[in-house]
């Protein structure tokens, strides 16, 4: 077996190299292998100072985020940090690439840091749920104040060995090769210059001040949902108040009670899922098509959203419209997109300039004949589609990838009259402002692997997250959501508000409620979506009108200025409405239903269990890979709370037999919440969701 770390003896320094690629995580390998390194060059006569670095493209990432969650292996990171501290002979951390987390703090244990000045550093533990728990709460702010400590910390940002630099935390920035930098430095070192960072208190020289920065971090913070944000202010006070070994024990049991919560599994688990997404069987030894020039074709604002999101990304496109009228408008919103980014200070007006420069608008489709793809923007209309598509094959080279952005229509049926079947590919963006993170790659019959890989590389060129989605209408995202605003519709027919429901799904974390989400996407897109699904509808399962007869007055959502809310002006938020509630009443006096007290936890139970047995429908049908694919396309496309980790591992951690035995008991009363089977073959293996998170 290779080992977790290496050791050389170069001018009287014994070097210490992290070797556990891809980016040096400290495992319990690297860590005893750490600690045995620390104590042989402290016995070896040879060496009179240490050098930590890290093999390949990075220092270290940190601990080993798999580890958690299992039971811990001595020795524990913690205590790496403090044997490297207390080394006898001088240890100089020599950082390159992204140190993070448990990296950095094994950076701020050793008692001089070199950094490359590409190195980045940071503590991102609070985005997984944690605090830094290897001495990082308290030997930060030693070193930078509580200020600096917080910011990076709270916000889990990294910052730059610059920023680093001025800020105390790095004490030299090498001008050429790092790693020689920290040999010849640490050999230029005496004994007696070991500076222990528990000894340091540069970072409290004005004791008030740092009270002030924590009081307003607690102002700040007191009211975030992210338990984590809290404990760290607490340690970084304690690293003040208290002598540092008891700072460290304050900050090893903030540390576990972080790591005890849902918060910390879920997040954690949200980590590998949008690392897992693209590990699906298509992918597999596929390499995506080059892609440099892409054509677009379709409606305002879908293509000038998209123009810009390509450009952005450095690629060229051609966008096709219909008449030169057609064309100016788009390309002058194109234009005006990069207007408004310049006068806010976002873009300069050089790179814009040479963004636009790359944007090219044409009449006809023969112009397409040198794109790499064409994206169609096309309305939901199978017969226009169809055409486009029709055009595209007569034009196209060979090789160029088709992309539809349909959401609801069959990509197979796409296919059917043209020669090349295996380029086509669905990419949905979420949302028409292109703002949403979520990329859905529909995947048909007939689409060549490479083809699927070239969207997801297309995607993530873009910043996006892809997801293998199969073909349905919504796809994986539209469909869990429809079922949930389908619970919520039961929930305001037996009793509830809108606007209750709307309240305990913010309480429960989403970005908005589901009726504020329906207002947004248009009440009439509702009503065509269950226009299309009706022919899978249960006949015998309850039907909600609702949305029906909110459309018959008009109230079509934020564009007709009134929905479920009213809207002032079309940014403004929306207002409860009396109209909307006489609906609801006479709704429920034309079926005979006596309104009941609906509590908040009900309605999020209820909400929460149609997502998942949807996700479970979806996952029993192959639509979607895996459930951690589900939970990133509701985190990224739908305003599902990441620090409850998708409507998967939200059943995970309710237990998936209450969340069965849930559905189950709702089902006696209505046919649409009956379990999927999925749940059954799960809980009889003794099961979660989890278990089928397979690359
Ligand atoms: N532990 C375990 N695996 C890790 C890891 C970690 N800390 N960091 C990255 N990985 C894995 C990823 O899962 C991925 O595995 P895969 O190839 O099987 O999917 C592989 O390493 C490469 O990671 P990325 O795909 O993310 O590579 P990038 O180059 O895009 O990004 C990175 C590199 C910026 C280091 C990014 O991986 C990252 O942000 N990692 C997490 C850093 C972090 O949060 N550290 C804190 C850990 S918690 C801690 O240290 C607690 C301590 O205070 C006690």
């Amino acid at each position: 077996m290779d080992q977790a770390v290496t050791v050389t003896v170069e001018d009287g320094v014994a070097v210490l190299t992290i070797q556990n690629p891809p980016v040096n995580a400290l495992n319990a390998a690297v860590r005893t292998a750490l600690v045995d390194a620390i104590d042989e060059a402290n016995a070896d006569p040879r060496t009179i100072a240490i050098v930590i670095i890290g093999d390949g493209r990075t220092f270290s990432a940190g601990a080993d985020i798999d580890e958690f969650g299992k039971p811990f292996v001595s020795p524990w990171l913690p205590e790496v940090c403090n044997r490297v501290e207390a080394s006898a002979k001088p240890v100089v951390a020599a950082l390159h690439g992204t140190t993070l987390g448990g990296g950095f703090e094994l950076a701020l244990a050793a008692h001089y840091r070199i950094a490359d000045p590409r190195a980045r550093v940071g503590l991102p533990e609070v985005t997984l749920g944690i605090l830094p728990g290897a001495g990082g709460t308290q030997r930060t702010p030693r070193l930078a104040g509580a200020a600096i400590a917080l910011d990076m910390m709270l916000s889990g940002r990294p910052i730059s060995a610059d920023e680093a630099a001025s800020a105390g935390l790095i004490d030299e920035i090498s001008d050429g090769d790092v790693r020689a930098h920290a040999i010849a430095f640490a050999a230029s070192l005496t004994e007696h210059a070991r500076r222990p960072t528990g000894e340091r208190r540069d970072g409290f020289a004005d004791s008030i001040e740092y009270e002030q920065v924590i009081a307003a971090a607690r102002q700040e913070f007191g009211r975030s949902p992210l338990i984590a944000q809290g404990k760290i202010i607490d340690c970084v006070e304690a690293a003040l108040l208290l002598p540092f070994e008891g700072g460290l024990g304050f900050e090893e049991s903030a540390f576990l009670d972080c790591l005890e919560t849902d918060q910390s599994a879920a997040l954690r688990h949200v980590f590998f899922a949008e690392r897992r997404t693209a590990k699906i069987p298509e992918l597999e030894g596929a390499t995506p098509r080059p892609v440099e020039l892409v054509g677009l074709v379709g409606r305002e604002p879908m293509v000038v959203n998209l123009a810009a999101l390509l450009l952005d990304a450095g690629l060229g496109v051609v966008l096709l419209e219909s008449g030169a009228t057609a064309l100016a408008d788009a390309t002058g919103r194109v234009e005006r997109v990069y207007d408004h980014l310049v006068s806010g200070g976002n873009v300069t007006a050089h790179d814009a300039a040479e963004r636009l420069s790359r944007l090219t608008g044409v009449l006809q489709y023969d112009a397409l004949s040198s794109v790499d793809m064409v994206i169609e923007a096309t309305p939901e209309d199978m017969d226009i589609k169809k055409s486009v598509f029709g055009y595209l094959d007569g034009v196209l080279k060979p090789g160029a990838v088709l992309v539809t952005t349909t959401s609801c229509l069959d990509v197979n049926d796409l296919t059917q009259h043209i020669s090349r079947p295996q380029d086509v590919l669905g990419l949905h963006f979420n949302g028409p402002g292109a703002s949403a993170k979520l990329v859905e790659v529909v995947v048909g019959t007939t689409t060549a692997p490479d083809v699927v890989a070239t969207g997801f590389a297309l995607a993530k060129r873009l910043g996006k997250a892809p997801v293998r989605s199969g073909i349905a209408d919504g796809l994986i995202g539209g469909a869990v959501m429809a079922a949930s605003r389908h619970a919520a519709d039961l929930l305001v027919e037996e009793g509830a508000t809108p606007y209750q429901i709307d309240a305990a799904m913010r309480a429960w974390g989403f970005a908005l409620g589901p009726y504020q989400a329906l207002d947004a996407a248009g009440l009439d897109n509702e009503l065509a979506r269950r226009a299309r699904m009706a022919h899978l509808w249960d006949p015998t399962a309850k039907v909600v009108q609702i949305t029906d007869k909110l459309c018959e007055l008009g109230r079509f959502g934020r564009k007709s200025g009134a929905g479920y809310y009213d809207y002032a002006t079309q940014n403004s938020p929306g207002t409860e409405n009396d109209e909307v509630m006489a609906v609801v009443a006479l709704e429920r006096q034309a079926k005979g239903i006596v309104p009941r007290e609906v509590s908040q936890a009900e309605i999020q139970d209820r909400l929460l269990a149609a997502m998942a047995n949807e996700g479970a429908g979806l996952l029993d049908r192959g639509i979607a890979h895996r459930p951690s694919d589900i939970d990133v396309a509701m985190i990224h496309g739908h305003g599902f709370p990441r620090a409850r980790g998708g409507p998967m591992l939200s059943a995970d951690l309710a237990g998936l037999l209450t969340v069965r035995n849930r559905l189950r008991d709702y089902a006696m009363d209505d046919v649409f919440w009956t379990p999927a089977p999925l749940f059954d073959e799960l809980i009889k293996n003794g099961q979660g969701f989890d278990a089928l998170n397979t690359v």
